[in-house]
Formats: structure tokens, sequence, C-alpha cells
């Protein structure tokens, strides 16, 4: 059994909100939460716990621990867990107001119909922070002041 696996077991995930029903639209659904509540800390210009959500192929490779999106798993996915606090004294975002029971049922959605090779993500874009223009370039580095 992995640490994962064993941490999980104690988790009581029937406290997660229910995934929300409509289909996820990224830019539309997703995007916006994760610039407000989670690129301050995890995007182009820091990457706590070595972790960036504002690039996908980064999003994806998770977190200095491993994987934090298992697509078509979103209770089990490290990510809904720590934004739903069931995680024993952790919570993310690590500051400011903790996410919404909407916010938390659309980010379950999103990773839920990952599922059958549905691509919720937007391609191979680069997600910009501040900008709905997506562009293709890949990982952007961080912006000089
Ligand atoms: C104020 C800064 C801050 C914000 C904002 C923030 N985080 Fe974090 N995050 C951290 C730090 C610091 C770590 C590394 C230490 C830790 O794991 O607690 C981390 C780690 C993580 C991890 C990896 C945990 C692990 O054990 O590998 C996940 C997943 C995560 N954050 C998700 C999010 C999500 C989703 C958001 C937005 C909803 C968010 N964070 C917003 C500071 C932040």
């Amino acid at each position: 059994m992995s640490a994962f696996t064993a941490l999980a077991a104690d988790l009581d995930l029937s406290k997660l909100p229910p995934p929300a029903t409509v289909t996820v639209d990224f830019a539309r659904d997703i995007q916006p939460i994760l610039a407000k509540n989670c690129y301050s800390c995890h995007g182009a210009q820091r990457q706590k716990g070595e972790l960036r959500w504002d690039v996908k192929a980064l999003a994806m490779h998770g977190s200095e621990h491993g994987a934090v999106i298992l697509p078509g798993h979103s209770a089990d996915s490290l990510m809904i867990q720590l934004v739903a606090q069931v995680t024993p004294g952790r919570v993310m975002p690590a500051k400011g107001d903790p996410l919404t029971t909407e916010q938390i049922g659309l980010l379950r959605a999103w990773i839920d119909q990952a599922r059958s090779g549905r691509t919720v993500w937007i391609r191979s874009v680069t997600w910009i922070a501040g900008t709905t223009g997506l562009s293709n370039q890949s990982p952007t580095p961080p912006r000089q002041r």
C-alpha cells in the first residue's frame, strides 16, 4: 500500500461536497477559481510545494509529492481533499477565504469529467493568470518587473 493510499483511507470522503452536475468548461468555470485563489502561490511567480496551477502539464505533474489531480477520480485527488478540508490540519488555499461548496463541486466535476477521454482541459495551452487570452507557448517564464 502506498503512503498515499494509507493516507486516503483515514479520510472521511463522505464530507466532500458533491460534484456539480453541469458540463464543465475550463475557461468559464475553473480557471477563474484557480486564478483568484491559487495562482498567487502556485503560478508563474511562486510555486509553493513545487506546484503550479497555471500550466496544464505542470499541474498534472503535481507537487513535490506527486500527482494531486487523478483524472476521473475527484474524491481521491489531493487537490479536492485539501480545498474541502477533509485532511486534518491542512487546507488550501493556505491563506484567504476557503473555497465555497459550489466551487469545490465545480472542481470535482472538472476532474471527474476527465474520465473516458473527454478533454476538459484546453488542449496544450498555457493558462495565464489575469487574462482570458490563452497562448500556445509552453510554460511562461516569470514576468520581469
Ligand atoms: C498563500 C499561499 C497558498 C495559496 C493561495 C494556495 N496554496 Fe497550495 N500550497 C501552499 C504551500 C506553502 C504548499 C506546500 C506546503 C504544503 O503542502 O502545505 C502548498 C501545497 C499545495 C498542494 C500539494 C500538497 C502536497 O502535500 O503535495 C496542493 C494540492 C495545493 N497546494 C493546492 C492548492 C489549491 C487548489 C489552491 C487554490 C484553491 C492553493 N493550493 C492555494 C500555499 C498556498
